[in-house]
């Protein structure tokens, strides 16, 4: 009876004792939870700059460091595997001032250092499929342009990318491209009268759906974002972008295109990037964050939702998700808001995954015919790099290096000036 009472005593103290603790627990549990799900449906982020900052620092030499523990940068492969990144698109960005210029070869050599990078690290490997992602143990790497001007206007460019493993291309960075309008107004002076999309913008975003390439619209216009949403085949991405409505930064998308997106069945690539989460706001942290998570699933659906972080690529993140290894974080924050495991699953993978298996779709489905073969119409195209082939005659031998109708000209100028030589002495 003694015994019996002592043990109800002790239940009683254990039973308060651990009703003090279970808020601490509760938000343990969270966290377990958060990192429960993230370990079983690892996430695929859609931008990451970080190979800039590998040409910025260390001008693509990958010998003379070590990308494991890296700590300039907001991501490693280390802090990556801590904050469960089972696929990275990786931005091969090439500054704007490149446009017409060496655009190309800057895009090339960036290719080249992603190719180098996640096939000497055994933590990574390069996929180029939905399948591909799937099938990864590892951090699967993607490939993503960003910014049109990385095709200086070809579409046989384009295609080349394609085969080289490039998956998506962002229509725009902060710069008017000859084929499409950016949301950036005043940074760079190119193409100012270019509105939406030109002729050839369509072409663009018409060859992409035929290749199989996701079309991003992060960094478009209002008008290019509407018109690559009314002629694309396939659903469409923001790789990075967040929704005007909670903060009305240029970079970020109104709820009339949400809504497009939804209909369109794409998704929006929510980005970390704290200037566009914030609106000069002071405290920007996780809070801040998913209140553009709510916002879009409002509107949008959780469908529609995903993740770019933008690491590498601003400078400020919210306090809290200072580097990849922080994702965790937000996971736990919108669990705590109701978000249920299967919206989070989809927000982590799985509404990507759906979006680039349909991508393949329609790319499977136009088969291998219509290659887009317009060209952009030379004055449509600021550049004296460009030459022009068009009816070029190729000459054997000729005597001056002039261009043929230039010839007879000079002869004459020769003949002119040994006659006044000649009557002057
Ligand atoms: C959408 O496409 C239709 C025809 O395909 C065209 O008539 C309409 O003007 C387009 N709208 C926009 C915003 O591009
Ligand atoms: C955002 O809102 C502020 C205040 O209402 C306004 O001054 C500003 O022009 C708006 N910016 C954009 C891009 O709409
Ligand atoms: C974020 O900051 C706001 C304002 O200071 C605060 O109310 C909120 O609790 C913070 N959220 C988190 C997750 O710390
Ligand atoms: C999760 O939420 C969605 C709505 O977004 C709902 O359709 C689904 O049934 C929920 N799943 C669970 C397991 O509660
Ligand atoms: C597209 O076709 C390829 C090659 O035949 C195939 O492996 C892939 O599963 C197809 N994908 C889709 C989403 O239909
Ligand atoms: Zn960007």
């Amino acid at each position: 009876m003694e015994m019996k009472r002592n043990t109800t005593k002790l239940l009683l103290w254990l039973l308060m004792f651990f009703s003090d603790t279970v808020p601490f627990s509760y938000e343990k549990s969270m966290r377990e939870r958060a990192i429960e799900l993230m370990q079983d449906a690892r996430l695929i982020d859609g931008h990451n700059d970080f190979v800039l900052r590998l040409r910025i620092f260390y001008q693509n030499r990958l010998s003379t460091v070590n990308l494991r523990e890296l700590k300039k940068t907001h991501t490693n492969l280390a802090k990556l595997q801590a904050g469960y990144v089972g696929a990275q698109f990786w931005s091969v960005y090439v500054l704007c001032s490149a446009q017409n210029k060496d655009a190309v070869r800057l895009t090339l050599e960036q290719i080249d250092v992603v190719k180098r990078m996640c096939n000497s690290y055994e933590e990574l490997e390069l996929v180029t499929t939905s399948q591909g992602i799937s099938d990864s143990r590892r951090i699967a790497c993607l490939i993503g342009i960003e910014g049109g001007h990385s095709i200086d206007s070809s579409l046989a460019t384009l295609r080349m990318y394609y085969d080289l493993g490039v998956r998506y291309m962002t229509l725009t960075h902060s710069c008017n491209t000859p084929w499409s309008e950016s949301s950036s107004k005043g940074i760079h002076n190119f193409y100012p009268s270019v509105t939406g999309l030109t002729a050839f913008g369509q072409e663009v975003v018409k060859e992409m759906n035929r290749l199989g390439m996701l079309i991003d619209l992060s960094h478009t216009s209002y008008s290019t974002a509407k018109a690559a949403l009314n002629i694309s085949k396939a659903p469409v991405i923001f790789s990075h972008s967040s929704a005007f409505s909670v903060c009305n930064h240029s970079r970020n998308v109104p709820d009339d295109i949400l809504q497009q997106l939804k209909k369109n069945k794409g998704i929006i690539l929510v980005t970390f990037n704290a200037d566009v989460l914030a609106c000069g706001r002071k405290v920007v942290n996780v809070s801040t964050l998913a209140d553009h998570f709510d916002h879009i699933k409002k509107i949008a659906g959780s469908e529609s939702i995903g993740i770019g972080g933008d690491y590498d690529g601003v400078e400020r993140f919210p306090e809290g998700l200072e580097d990849v290894s922080k994702y965790p974080s937000l996971i736990e924050e919108l669990l705590r808001r109701g978000w249920n495991e299967t919206e989070l699953r989809g927000v982590l993978r799985e509404n990507f995954l759906r979006v680039f298996r349909e991508v393949e779709n329609v790319r499977n489905i136009s088969g291998l015919m219509d290659v887009g073969e317009s060209e952009i119409p030379q004055e449509e195209v600021e550049n004296s790099c460009r030459l022009d082939l068009r009816n070029h005659r190729l000459q054997t031998a000729r005597s001056f290096g002039f261009p043929s109708v230039v010839q007879p000209f000079s002869l004459t100028l020769v003949i002119v000036s040994y006659l006044i030589l000649y009557y002057e002495s």
